[in-house]
């Protein structure tokens, strides 16, 4: 184990995609990466917006509170830009 965590620790490729690739959903088999890159596309906020998307939680729920977790920790998306205001 300690090995593994060493050898991520010297593969910042390779440790995250072991990141990407943990299974958030385990009902519909959806991963972290699949989650992140669904919210960063569509510009989701809510668990439903992501099981539409990924058709994670959309089993048991039980993944809902995780899934909120990730949307929490997810940057928020660029505002759309505003027109110039006419001087
Ligand atoms: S673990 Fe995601 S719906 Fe059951």
């Amino acid at each position: 184990m300690e090995a593994e965590a060493a050898a991520l620790a010297a593969d910042p490729v390779r440790a995250e995609e072991v990141r990407r690739a943990a299974k958030v959903c385990q009902c519909k088999a959806v991963d972290l990466g699949s989650i992140e890159d669904a919210i960063r596309a569509h510009g989701l906020t809510t668990v439903e917006g992501v099981r539409e998307h990924t058709n994670a939680s959309g089993g048991c729920g039980a993944c809902s509170i995780r899934i909120e977790d990730i949307l929490a920790a997810m940057p928020p998306a660029p505002a759309a830009a505003l027109p110039l205001a006419a001087e």
